[in-house]
């Protein structure tokens, strides 16, 4: 299949050198980019900064901001049969980016922010569109959270992710499936973990076409 794997956080500038951004290491995306690869499909990793080897046999595009994200996956959906939105988009971005760096006053100030444009829930009303799977960061209510996101953004399956995996080399995830509802948690190190989410990928294609 022709996948498309998005990683790592975004960065939202407000001047020349100052952004917000979250403390996503991307390291589950690029362990699912290079799992497909072993398995010989074709991947296109588009990635937010990050400090990690490119995946072999991967085409990567960084990324910086959100919209910039958003940009690269609409321009190469026509091409995909499932993405996988493992990237820690920033929900907000600064009103204005400064193109010189703001100078150190003694006193507050108020940094104003928009929304970003939700990539997955943009996907998730194109027709006809790729297999989506997303995934769903939560440190409470875990289930319901996870069952609304895949009911708003109208994805396949939500990948269950505790907030405790962040920038670790293993941990645990559930799935949720739009047809099948939840399976079985599943713990190991993020290349197993992501040979989980590659399986259901191929699954969720396969069984499209029947
Ligand atoms: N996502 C996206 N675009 C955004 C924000 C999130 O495509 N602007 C995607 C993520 O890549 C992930 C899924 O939506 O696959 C859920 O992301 P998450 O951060 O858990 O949820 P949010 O929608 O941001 O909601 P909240 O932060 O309130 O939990």
């Amino acid at each position: 299949m022709n996948l498309l794997v998005t990683a790592g956080p975004t960065r939202e500038f407000f001047d020349s050198v100052r952004f917000i951004s979250n403390p996503s290491s991307g390291k589950m995306g690029y362990c699912i980019a290079a799992e497909a690869a072993r398995r010989k499909h074709v991947v296109t990793l588009v990635s937010g900064p990050v400090a990690l080897a490119e995946p072999e046999n991967v085409l990567v595009v960084p990324v910086v901001s959100a919209q910039e994200m958003l940009d690269e996956v609409l321009s190469r959906l026509e091409h995909c049969d499932a993405i996988i939105m493992t990237a820690a988009v920033c929900d907000y971005r600064p009103i204005a980016r400064l193109d010189r760096k703001l100078q150190k006053k003694n006193q507050s100030r108020t940094l104003e922010l928009e929304p970003t444009e939700d990539i997955l829930a943009r996907l998730g009303v194109i027709r006809p569109r790729p297999i989506l799977i997303g995934f769903a960061m939560e440190d409470h209510d875990h289930h319901a959270h996870a069952e609304a996101k895949l009911r708003r953004k109208r994805c396949d399956a939500i990948v269950l992710n505790d907030l405790a995996n962040v920038g670790g080399d293993d941990g645990t995830i559930e799935v949720l499936r739009a047809d099948r509802g939840w399976s079985a948690a599943s713990t190991g190190t993020k290349t197993e973990l992501a040979s989980v989410v590659v399986s259901l990928a191929e699954e969720l294609v396969q069984s499209r076409k029947k």
